[in-house]
């Protein structure tokens, strides 16, 4: 099959095509033939090494952790899909880097699978497990937001951001989000309340007695300085230190764990039209088209998400 991939940990030119085996299925996997994928933060901070710590992959490596496709094989104790089934997932992190969604096929395990929505895209399902499933776990899992709370969502316009407001929204909260200006028509149509521009303003300058935070861009003690005594904030961009620990209000990371079982009821809402993908832009996937598309991740600019399409 074909596969973008890297051979050495560097800048974007290091991913190029190649041909690779069609991974082997375990029995609790599915085979996914992908349609589309999409680029987060995490590819090309993987791409440049910053992983290196936490996995220990040997090159070539196929990066790419969301994936969007049609199942055309199914492990001997998979139940709940069949093959034909037009799917989505956050696949696991695979412990060699072999198993990356830049490539024709990736092997997926039953519980991080859910059915795709008739009603939405192969590329609009593409954009969002890992983000959405962020957001989500966040909002309401860590946060677990309520009705009339004030939350703030840092960079509102990011691929996090962009779920993570619309989900608040949904629950009831009144939300404050920061981005640059060029963003706030988008932002207002999501339903923010206020608007932050982060370049001029200071969140502390304007926000007080707020009841969480989720910080998507490592300024804890900022949050911090926004939040009620007994308020609570997750960063997923950083690690709070002893002493913002030890604060009367909590505080704590995330990294995002794959379940198939929110992404479908995630799927649901934008199939509802309750929370809307927002695409950035598309690129093939190519060698060229994954270039480019970290380019854009990379300038930290991106509204919304970065959609890699399986063109054949
Ligand atoms: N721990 C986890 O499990 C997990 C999961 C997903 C993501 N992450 C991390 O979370 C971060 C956000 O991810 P993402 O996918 O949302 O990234 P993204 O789509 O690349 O975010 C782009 C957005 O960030 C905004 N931005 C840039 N600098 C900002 C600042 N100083 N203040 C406020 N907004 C700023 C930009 O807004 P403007 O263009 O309006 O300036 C742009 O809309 C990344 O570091 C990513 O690695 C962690």
């Amino acid at each position: 099959m074909k596969a973008i991939v890297i051979d050495q940990y560097g800048t974007a030119e290091e991913l190029h095509e190649t041909e690779m085996e069609i991974p082997e299925i375990a029995a609790d996997e599915v085979l996914v033939e992908v349609a589309a994928t999409s680029v987060n933060p995490i590819d090309w901070k993987a791409r440049l090494g910053m992983l290196k710590k936490m996995f220990a992959w040997t090159f070539p490596v196929v990066l790419g952790w969301d994936l969007a496709g049609t199942i055309v094989e199914v492990g001997k104790d998979v139940t709940s899909f069949k093959i034909g089934d037009q799917v989505f997932a956050r696949p696991d992190i695979d412990a060699k880097g072999k198993r990356g969604t830049y490539a024709e096929f990736a092997a997926v395990k039953e519980d991080k699978l859910a059915l795709k929505p008739q009603e939405i895209s192969f590329e609009e399902a593409a954009a969002i497990p890992l983000a959405g499933l962020t957001a989500w776990q966040v909002i309401v899992d860590r946060l677990k937001v309520k009705k009339g709370e004030k939350v703030l969502i840092q960079a509102g316009a990011g691929g996090v951001g962009i779920f993570a407001i619309q989900i608040a929204k949904y629950l009831g909260a009144y939300v404050a989000t920061t981005a640059s200006p060029r963003n706030n028509k988008l932002l207002r149509s999501l339903g923010v309340d206020e608007i932050i521009d982060y370049h001029t303003t200071s969140i502390k300058a304007t926000l007080s007695d707020y009841d969480a935070v989720f910080d998507t861009v490592d300024q804890i003690d900022e949050g911090l300085s926004i939040l009620k005594p007994s308020g609570r904030l997750v960063t997923i961009a950083g690690q709070p230190t002893e002493e913002q620990g030890s604060r009367t209000q909590s505080v704590s990371s995330w990294w995002l764990q794959p379940n198939g079982e929110e992404l479908s009821l995630l799927g649901k809402l934008v199939a509802q039209g309750k929370v809307k993908v927002i695409i950035d832009s598309t690129f093939a996937l190519t060698a060229s088209g994954l270039q480019a598309a970290h380019k854009r991740s990379e300038s930290h600019h991106a509204q919304g998400k970065i959609i890699i399409k399986n063109t054949k």
